[in-house]
């Protein structure tokens, strides 16, 4: 039976990984997969992060399992977070932790595909995973335009796409730090797709998993919050892996806005029925970790001024290519009003393949660049290496 499986290419980010390990040039650069890096090219373990680790080691009692609902102290430390003042909406939200972003957008997408519905709107391009786990799940997917040749978000792609929405859809958006294009909507604009969310048949996904790496961590929620403020019902994806800086740990969490608090019981006992088939019960360390961070206000404040560092630094990555305006046929001057890890260079396959072999700089075969990539000390040789292959 088991011969009948048909060899699958590897996962083209992941695989990214490997290609730039095995290359020997000393000046190798990594615009890959999104992770943060220091100015020194680093992935540093949270030091906020490494006292709590610390605290739990000293005071963890058992490693019993839990439940399919995982760590609910973790679940609910990041809600005021997330939502803000009334973090529940007077009882409307509740959430479960899930392995990962990608374990709640795929629980989100499960329970929506569960709950009826069959189509998901999405904005083109997208998160490759995002398209996978919903193909996986058997769930068809409605395109619309993403961003404008300008470089700013396609709202009236987005408008059209929700026009033509009906009972049955759900639309996917990216709460902040739109991957991989860095193009977010403006708070106006969310004011209004809330609007015209707040009028529809569909229902909205968030996946918010970059929260506090674009403006701030207020900053970054106004979308998630203005939608929410104006629908019925909601569901959230959320990851902790780039803004705790906990990857591999595979912290999240989905959170369920219900249109009555008395439904969320039975709504998330299908997300801890989806979880126990799929997984059983997420990772405890991480989570754990994050709840030591956000019930020690020392730790917290030490926390967020990490985050603001890691988003200064790249605001400053930014700053420096729009600066540079152009190299070769390139505008840069529109990455410097995205935000978040990424962005995206309209390259062709050649010309990647071109910065990849000639001058050991690897992207994303999409042209999608991790900013945090760049350093004060490799910037330039990226700009020149753009300049030579797109000349
Ligand atoms: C990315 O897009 O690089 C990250 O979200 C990591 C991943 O799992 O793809």
């Amino acid at each position: 039976m088991l011969d009948r499986l048909d060899q699958q290419p590897p996962d083209a980010l992941l695989a990214l990984i490997k290609l730039y390990n095995d290359d020997e040039r000393a000046d190798k650069i990594d615009l890959g997969v999104g992770v943060y890096r220091t100015n020194d090219g680093a992935t540093p373990v949270f030091e906020s992060i490494k006292a709590a680790e610390h605290k739990l080691v000293a005071e963890q009692d058992s490693k019993a399992y839990l439940g399919p609902e995982g760590d609910m102290g973790f679940v609910h430390a990041l809600m005021p977070y997330i939502f803000g003042e009334n973090p529940t909406r007077n009882g409307r939200i509740e959430g479960m932790q899930t392995p990962g972003g990608t374990g709640a957008v795929r629980l989100a997408a499960a329970l929506a595909g569960k709950s009826g519905i069959n189509r998901i709107i999405m904005g083109n391009p997208s998160w490759p995973n995002h398209g996978q786990i919903l193909k996986d799940i058997g769930l068809e997917v409605v395109s619309f335009t993403h961003a404008t040749q300008a470089g700013t978000a396609d709202l009236d792609a987005l408008k059209k796409a929700l026009a033509e929405g009906r009972e049955g859809d759900a639309v996917l958006l990216h709460g902040c730090c739109h991957n991989p294009t860095g193009i977010d909507y403006t708070p106006d604009q969310w004011d209004e797709i809330a609007a015209i969310l707040a009028d529809s048949p569909v229902m909205p996904i968030v996946d918010l998993a970059y929260q506090g790496l674009g403006r701030g961590m207020e900053e970054d929620a106004y979308g998630l919050r203005a939608v929410i403020g104006k629908v019925d019902e909601a569901l959230i994806a959320y990851s902790c892996d780039k803004n705790f800086g906990l990857y591999r740990d595979r912290v999240g969490a989905l959170y369920v806005y219900a249109q009555d608090g008395g439904q969320l019981d039975a709504i998330l006992s299908n997300g801890h029925a989806l979880a126990r088939s799929s997984w059983s019960m997420p990772p405890d360390h991480g989570a754990a970790a994050v709840r030591f961070v956000l019930r020690d206000s020392e730790l917290t404040q030490n926390w967020q001024a990490e985050l603001d560092r890691m988003r200064e630094r790249m605001r400053a990555v930014r700053d420096r290519l729009a600066e540079a305006g152009t190299a070769g046929s390139l505008d840069l001057t529109p990455l410097g009003h995205q935000n978040g890890l990424f962005s995206m260079l309209p390259l062709t396959k050649d010309q990647i393949q071109a910065l990849r072999s000639d001058h050991a700089i690897y992207m994303a075969g999409s042209g999608r660049i991790n900013v945090a990539g760049l350093t004060m000390g490799n910037i330039d040789k990226f700009i020149g290496a753009l300049a030579d292959v797109t000349a």
